[in-house]
C-alpha cells in the first residue's frame, strides 16, 4: 500500500490540465461490446478504474491497447459474457457491463457489486428495468445471470435518478427492437457524453440531458472513435483546494459548462470565479472563506462527488456550514479522519454541521474512499505542518497523478510505501 505526505499551508499558482472523465470513460468502454470492429478513444485517463475495465473487456472478447491516454479497442465478439466476481469487487460501476452483454449477446453473468464504504449500492433498478425489457433475470450465488433473445423497447420509470441505470437502459435499448422511453433518468454530462458515443455508433437516441430519454433499437450497430469528456469532478477537486488554501490557478481542458453548481456554491464561498472560454477557469482565493450551505443532489445540482472536497474547504469558513448528503446513507466517513485532524463537524442523519475553525493540525488519516481520500487531501494541505493520508488507492482509482499536479502548483507532497 502506499501513502502521501503532505506538508499543510502551501499556496497553490499555476495552471493544471485537467484529465478525462472517469465516469464517462467506463461507460463508454462497456458500450464498445455492442458492435464488433476497431474503435479509437482518446482522453482516456490513465487510473486503476479503467484497467479494470480493460481487464473486463478482455475477458468478453474485447481486447484493447492503452497508451498515452489513447485507446485502440477490437472487439472481436466472442461468446463469452461473464464479469467475474474477482474484478468486479474492485469496482462497483462493472455494472454497466450488464446492459451491453444482454443487448449483444443474448446472455450475461456480472457479479453483484457489492456495496462499498458510501453506501449499500443496490442495482435493482437496472435489473427491473433489464426485466420489463423482456430479459430473464436470475440473482444467485453474488452473480446476476440476464438472458433475452431480444430485448424489447417499453416505458421505462425509475423509481429514484440512477447514473449507472440510465446508461445501462441507453446502452441496452440503443440494440433492441422497439422504442424505449426512459423517463425519470440521469442528466450528468457523463450520461450525454455517452450517448453522443453511441450515436457515433448508430444508435437513434433523444433527450439525454433532460429527465426523459427516447432510444429507438437499432438491428446492429457499428464500431466509433471519440474523445472522452473532461473531468468535472476533478476540476471541482481543484477549485475546492486552492479555495482551501488560497493561491491562482488556471484549469484547463475543463467541462466549464457542467460545472455550473459547483462554480456557484464556491463563488459563495468567497473563490473568484473566472470564466475565460468555454474549457478554461481562472480561479483566485485570497480572502476569507465564507460559510455556504450545501445539499448533494441529482445533475444538474450539486453532485454529491464534491461533497468531501467542499467539506475541507468549510473547516475553516468563517461560519457554520450545513452539508446534507441526500444521495448516498454513509458517505461521512472522511468525517472522523477531519476531526482527528481538529475540525469542528457535528453529524446528525444526513446532515454534517461544520463549525469553521481558524485553524487544525495535520495528522495520520485514513482513506475509506476516492472522494473522501481528496477531502483529505484538501484538508491536509489546508492544515499547520505535516499529515500523511494512508491506503491511497483510493484516491489512485479516480484522479490521475493527483499529487504530481498538485506539486507543479506548489504543493509539497511525496509519496511513500506504506507497511501499515
Ligand atoms: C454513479 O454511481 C457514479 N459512478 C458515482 O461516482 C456517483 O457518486 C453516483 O453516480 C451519483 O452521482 C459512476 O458513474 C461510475 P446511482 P451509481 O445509481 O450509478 C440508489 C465516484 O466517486 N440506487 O446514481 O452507482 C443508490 O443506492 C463515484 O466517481 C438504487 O437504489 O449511482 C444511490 O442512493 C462514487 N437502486 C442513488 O440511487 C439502483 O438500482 C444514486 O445511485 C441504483 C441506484
Amino acid at each position: 500500500m502506499e501513502k502521501l505526505i503532505i506538508k499543510g499551508a502551501s499556496k497553490l499558482n499555476g495552471e493544471v490540465v485537467i484529465s478525462g472523465a472517469k465516469n464517462s470513460s467506463l461507460p463508454i468502454l462497456a458500450a464498445t461490446i455492442l458492435a464488433e470492429g476497431t474503435y479509437h478513444i482518446g482522453n482516456i485517463p490513465a487510473l486503476r478504474d479503467i484497467n479494470t475495465m480493460f481487464k473486463l473487456l478482455e475477458n468478453v472478447g474485447v481486447s484493447s491497447e492503452f497508451k498515452n491516454n489513447s485507446a485502440v479497442i477490437n472487439n472481436k465478439n466472442t461468446d463469452s459474457f461473464e464479469a467475474p466476481y474477482e474484478l468486479v469487487k474492485t469496482m462497483r460501476a462493472s455494472i454497466v457491463m450488464l446492459g451491453p452483454l444482454v443487448a449483444k449477446k443474448g446472455k450475461a453473468k456480472v457479479s453483484l457489486p457489492g456495496g462499498c464504504a458510501i453506501g449499500e449500492r443496490p442495482v435493482d433498478l437496472h435489473i427491473a428495468a433489464l426485466e420489463k425489457m423482456g430479459a430473464k433475470i436470475e440473482v444467485k450465488d453474488g452473480y446476476i445471470f440476464a438472458e433475452c433473445e431480444k430485448l424489447q423497447g417499453t416505458e421505462i420509470v425509475f423509481d429514484k435518478v440512477t447514473v449507472t441505470g440510465t446508461e445501462n437502459i441507453m446502452m441496452a435499448a440503443s440494440l433492441s427492437s422497439g422504442t424505449t422511453i426512459l423517463k425519470n433518468a440521469a442528466q450528468e454530462p457523463e450520461v450525454q457524453d455517452l450517448a453522443a458515443f453511441l450515436r457515433k455508433m448508430g444508435a437513434d437516441i433523444e433527450g439525454d440531458g433532460t429527465n426523459t430519454i427516447i432510444i429507438k433499437g437499432k438491428e446492429k450497430l457499428h464500431s466509433a472513435d471519440h474523445s472522452i469528456m473532461p473531468d468535472r469532478i476533478e476540476a471541482g477537486t481543484f477549485l475546492c483546494a486552492v479555495a482551501g488554501v488560497g493561491g491562482d490557478i488556471i484549469l484547463k481542458k475543463c467541462p466549464v459548462k457542467s460545472m455550473d453548481a459547483i462554480i456557484e456554491k464556491l463563488r459563495l464561498a468567497g473563490l473568484q470565479v473566472n470564466i475565460i472560454d468555454d474549457e478554461t477557469i481562472h480561479a483566485k482565493m485570497d480572502g476569507e472563506i465564507k460559510a455556504v450551505d450545501v445539499k448533494t443532489a441529482p445533475y444538474p445540482a450539486f453532485p454529491t462527488d464534491m461533497q468531501a472536497q467542499f467539506m475541507a474547504v468549510m473547516l475553516k469558513s468563517n461560519g457554520v456550514s450545513v452539508i446534507n448528503e441526500s444521495i448516498f446513507e454513509n458517505r461521512f466517513m472522511h468525517v472522523p479522519e477531519l476531526k482527528r485532524m481538529g475540525a469542528d463537524i457535528t453529524l446528525n442523519d444526513s446532515n454534517a454541521v461544520v463549525k469553521g475553525v481558524h485553524s487544525f493540525s495535520g495528522a495520520h488519516v485514513m482513506a475509506s474512499d476516492l472522494r473522501a481520500s481528496a477531502g483529505l487531501v484538501i484538508a491536509a494541505l489546508m492544515a499547520d505542518n505535516e499529515s500523511t493520508v494512508h491506503r491511497i488507492y483510493h484516491l489512485d482509482r479516480g484522479y490521475e497523478g493527483f499529487e504530481v499536479k498538485l506539486n507543479k502548483l506548489g504543493a509539497n507532497i511525496v509519496r511513500a510505501s506504506d507497511n501499515e
